[in-house]
């Protein structure tokens, strides 16, 4: 049986990752704010949660232990470098054959061949620049996560979502390599699926060291690519 670690366990992603880990029949263990813990009571008795903050190391290592896969969910809170601490402790600390799967947005770049729309362009500029000032949210620190997971020889794939919105699962989200390609252009994706991505990721070599943007299967854009 495959073992998983969800670190940010208690958002909203993480807690459809797990319904999707159990569903599969791994063992999962992860990691959030011990505040948030009671978010999980749902699942007690079938996950193990180590609580605190993502980008304590010690915290990390005990959670990772025996992990053939690694889900992170990259979140850029505060100005205290969270998202590229919480990176670079998954980063040290997995096992060095173990799948690593990093959740981002669509704004994170790998090779710089990524077209943006001028909405995604303004979004990054004028929220991101205010969430700054207000020490709320801090873009660029998910960007420097990313660089690290991008520089890294591990195992790893960075998963780029798109708007979200609730509802039932689709299915599996379809991907390009990168923004601005036509199969992407809907630009929204369920959440439950975005998890289902981050999830199946782990027993996908093809995804081993690609940074996918993803797109609803049953979006216009994702149903008019496959017509094509
Ligand atoms: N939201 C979007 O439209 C969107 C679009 C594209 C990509 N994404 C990506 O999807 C992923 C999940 O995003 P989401 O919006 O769906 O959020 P989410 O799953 O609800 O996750 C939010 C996470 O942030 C933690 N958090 C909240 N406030 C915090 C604080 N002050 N200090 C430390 N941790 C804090 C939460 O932990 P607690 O449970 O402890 O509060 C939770 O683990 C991210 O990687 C994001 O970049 C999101």
């Amino acid at each position: 049986m495959k073992k998983v670690c969800i670190v940010g366990i208690s958002g909203k992603l993480g807690q459809y990752m797990v319904q999707h880990a159990l569903d599969r029949g791994y063992e999962v263990t992860g990691v959030c704010r011990e505040r948030s813990i009671g978010k999980l009571a749902r699942f007690k008795g079938r996950i193990t949660v180590f609580p605190g903050a993502t980008n304590d190391s010690q915290v990390i290592k005990k959670a990772v232990e025996g992990c053939d896969g690694v889900l992170t969910v990259l979140v850029p809170w505060g100005v205290h470098n969270y998202a590229s601490g919480t990176a670079q402790a998954v980063l040290d600390l997995a096992q060095p054959d173990a799948r690593l799967i990093f959740s981002c947005g669509w704004h994170i770049t790998r090779d710089g061949q990524d077209v943006y729309s001028w909405r995604v362009k303004a979004l990054v500029k004028f929220v991101g620049g205010i969430a700054r000032l207000l020490r709320l949210i801090d873009i660029d620190d998910q960007v420097e996560a990313c660089r690290r997971v991008f520089a890294s020889q591990t195992r790893w794939t960075v998963v780029r979502g798109s708007d979200l919105e609730e509802g039932p699962s689709q299915g599996l989200p379809v991907w390009s390599k990168h923004v601005g390609d036509p199969i992407l252009a809907s630009n929204i994706t369920r959440r439950v699926d975005f998890a289902l991505f981050m999830v199946a990721a782990i027993e996908n070599n093809d995804l081993i060291q690609e940074a996918p943007a993803i797109v609803g299967c049953q979006t216009p854009s994702a149903i008019q690519a496959r017509a094509a």
